[in-house]
C-alpha cells in the first residue's frame, strides 16, 4: 500500500472521506470512493496499491498523462519564491503575459487576446457573456454620437434595448459545465432541469449524432438537415436577439459526435449571415486531443470566440482561458469601453507557469505529431470491438472516442432507461474498474463508453484497453441474455 506524503492511513483516510468530503455528481449515499493516491504515464494506483489504466485521463484533461509532476512542480515552486500571486485585474504579470502571447501563437486565425479564467465552466460563462457585452459596446459604440454624457445608451426600461443581442443556441445533449450560464447553455436536459429558471435564453438544436439517422440519409443531406434547422432556430428566435452559437468542435456527451462535412463552413455562414458569435467550446478538444493544438484547425471552424481548460496545463493547474479574434477585441479596444468580467484566480501566475510548462513539454516531447501518426492505429485497434454484438458504433478521432451499445446491431436500438442503469451504472463501470481500466460508462445520450486516454498513450496501452473492454462487454452481453 502506498500514500502520498506520510500523511493519514488507508482507514483513516476512507473515514475522513466518507465524513466530510463531497464528490461531485456522486450518490453520496452509494458507498465509499476509492481514492487514487498517486500516478504515472497513462496508469494511476489506489490506495490498496491497486493499477489502473486510466482511459479517460482524468476528465479529459491530463494530456501529458501523470509522468511530468517533477518539471511541472519544479516550475511552479520558481513561480512561487517569485511572485506567487498577483492579479489581471488592472495589473498584469510576466507569466500571464508569457502565456497569452503562446497561446494567441498557437490559435488559428486572428485569436489574438486571451482572457484567463479558472476552468472550463467560467471559460463558457465568460463566452456568453462577451458576445454579449461585445454587441451591447459595438452597439453603443455606434450610438453614442449624440448621446449626452451619463445618458444611458441602448436601455430601455421593462427589457432589453431593441436590437439588444442577448440569446446563445447550442446542442441537444452537448455539456458546457456547471455555472448558471454554462449550465444554461448545456444541453442536457437532466443537469438543467434542477436548477430552472435558468439564464434567458438557450435553445438546443440536433447535434452531429449520424448514427441514429435514416440509413439512407447522404452525409450531404445530414448536413442541410442540420443547417436548415439551425437556421430555422436562429429565425425563430429573431436574430437580432442572438448573440452566439456555441458548439463543440467535436461533441463529447452523446459520444464523440464528428460533424459531417459541409457542417462547419455552414455554421460559419449563418453567423455571419445574421451576425452572431461562433464560440468553439474546446474544453476538451483543446491542447493537442485530436493532434492539433485546437480541432478548430483541424475542421476550419474559424470561431470568433475559443474557450479552453483542461488540457491548457493538462490539469497540472487550474487555469482556463477565453480566446478571441481582433474582431471581438476591437470595440473594447476604446479608451471608454470594458468587459466587465473578472474573477481573483483568472491568469494567477502559479497556473500560468504550470500552463507554459504545459505547453513547453508538450513542443518537446512532440504530442501532436504522437497523436496524429497513431490515432489511426488507435481507431483500428478499438475497432476490434465492433464485432462484439452489444457495440453498435465507434465515433470518433484523434484520442477521443466513444463506443455505442446497442440491444440490437441491426436494428440500432438502443436500451431502455432501466437497462441502461443495471447495465451502465451497475455493472459495467464498476466491473472496468475492478478489472484495472478506467473510462466513462455515459448515458447523457444513448449509451455510449468514452475513451479519451492521455495523449502519451502508445499501442501497449490501446491493446491492454481494448482487451479489458472487449471482455467487460462480452460479460455484459451474457448478463443481458
Ligand atoms: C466541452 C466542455 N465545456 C465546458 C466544460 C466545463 O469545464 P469545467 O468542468 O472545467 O468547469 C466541460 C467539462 O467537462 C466540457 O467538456
Amino acid at each position: 500500500m502506498s500514500i502520498t506524503q506520510g500523511a493519514t492511513s488507508a482507514d483513516e483516510l476512507q473515514r475522513l472521506a466518507n465524513d466530510h468530503l463531497w464528490l461531485h455528481f456522486t450518490k453520496m449515499g452509494g458507498g465509499e470512493p476509492p481514492i487514487i493516491v498517486r500516478g504515472d504515464g497513462c496508469y494511476l494506483e489506489d490506495i490498496q496499491g491497486n493499477r489502473y489504466l486510466d482511459a479517460l485521463a482524468g476528465l479529459f484533461s491530463v494530456n501529458l498523462g501523470y509522468g511530468f509532476g517533477e518539471e511541472i512542480g519544479q516550475a511552479a515552486l520558481e513561480q512561487m519564491r517569485e511572485l506567487p500571486f498577483y492579479t489581471n485585474w488592472t495589473y498584469a504579470h510576466p507569466r500571464a503575459i508569457e502565456l497569452a502571447a503562446e497561446v494567441a501563437s498557437l490559435a488559428p486565425g486572428d485569436l489574438n487576446r486571451v482572457f484567463f479564467v479558472s476552468g472550463g465552466s467560467e471559460a463558457v460563462e465568460s463566452a456568453w457573456k462577451l458576445a454579449r457585452q461585445y454587441y451591447a459596446v459595438r452597439e453603443g459604440a455606434t450610438q453614442t454620437s449624440g448621446v449626452e454624457p451619463g445618458e444611458m445608451v441602448g436601455r430601455q426600461v421593462g427589457g432589453p434595448a431593441p436590437g439588444r443581442k442577448y440569446k446563445a443556441i447550442a446542442r441537444n445533449i452537448a455539456y458546457h459545465g456547471t455555472t448558471f450560464g454554462a449550465l444554461s447553455i448545456n444541453g442536457i436536459e437532466a443537469l438543467r432541469t434542477p436548477f430552472e429558471p435558468l439564464v434567458p435564453e438557450v435553445r438546443h438544436v440536433s447535434n452531429t449524432n449520424r448514427y441514429h439517422r435514416p440509413v439512407e440519409e447522404t452525409e450531404e443531406e445530414f448536413t442541410a438537415f442540420l443547417l436548415e434547422e439551425l437556421e430555422q432556430t436562429i429565425l425563430e428566435m429573431d436574430p437580432e436577439t442572438v448573440c452566439l452559437v456555441h458548439m463543440e468542435p467535436i461533441q463529447n456527451a452523446g459520444g464523440s459526435f464528428v460533424a459531417p462535412a459541409g457542417y462547419w463552413r455552414g455554421v460559419r455562414e449563418l453567423c455571419d449571415k445574421y451576425d452572431i458569435l461562433l464560440c468553439a467550446d474546446e474544453v476538451i478538444t483543446g491542447f493537442g486531443r485530436v493532434g492539433h493544438w485546437f480541432a478548430s484547425e483541424r475542421y476550419d471552424i474559424r470561431p470568433d470566440i475559443v474557450t479552453s481548460a483542461k488540457g491548457l496545463s493538462s490539469s497540472y493547474g487550474a487555469i482556463g482561458a477565453v480566446i478571441a479574434t481582433d474582431r471581438v477585441m476591437e470595440p473594447f479596444l476604446d479608451a471608454s469601453s470594458m468587459y466587465t468580467h473578472g474573477i481573483t484566480f483568472g491568469g494567477h501566475p502559479v497556473m500560468s507557469a504550470i500552463a507554459l510548462k504545459n505547453i513547453e513539454i508538450m513542443k518537446r516531447e512532440r504530442i501532436m505529431e504522437h497523436v496524429l501518426a497513431n490515432e489511426d492505429a488507435f481507431r483500428s485497434t478499438l475497432a476490434q470491438l465492433l464485432d462484439l454484438p452489444i457495440v453498435g458504433d465507434l465515433r470518433g478521432t484523434g484520442y477521443f472516442y466513444a463506443l455505442e451499445l446497442v440491444k440490437d446491431k441491426e436494428t440500432r436500438e438502443t436500451f431502455s432507461d432501466e437497462e441502461c442503469e443495471t447495465l451502465l451504472r451497475e455493472f459495467l463501470s464498476p466491473r472496468l474498474f475492478e478489472k484495472g481500466l478506467i473510462c466513462r460508462a455515459d448515458d447523457r445520450g444513448d449509451p455510449v463508453v468514452q475513451i479519451s486516454p492521455p495523449l502519451v498513450a502508445t499501442q501497449s496501452e490501446f491493446d491492454e484497453m481494448t482487451g479489458i473492454l472487449g471482455d467487460v462487454l462480452a460479460e455484459a452481453w451474457e448478463r443481458l441474455q
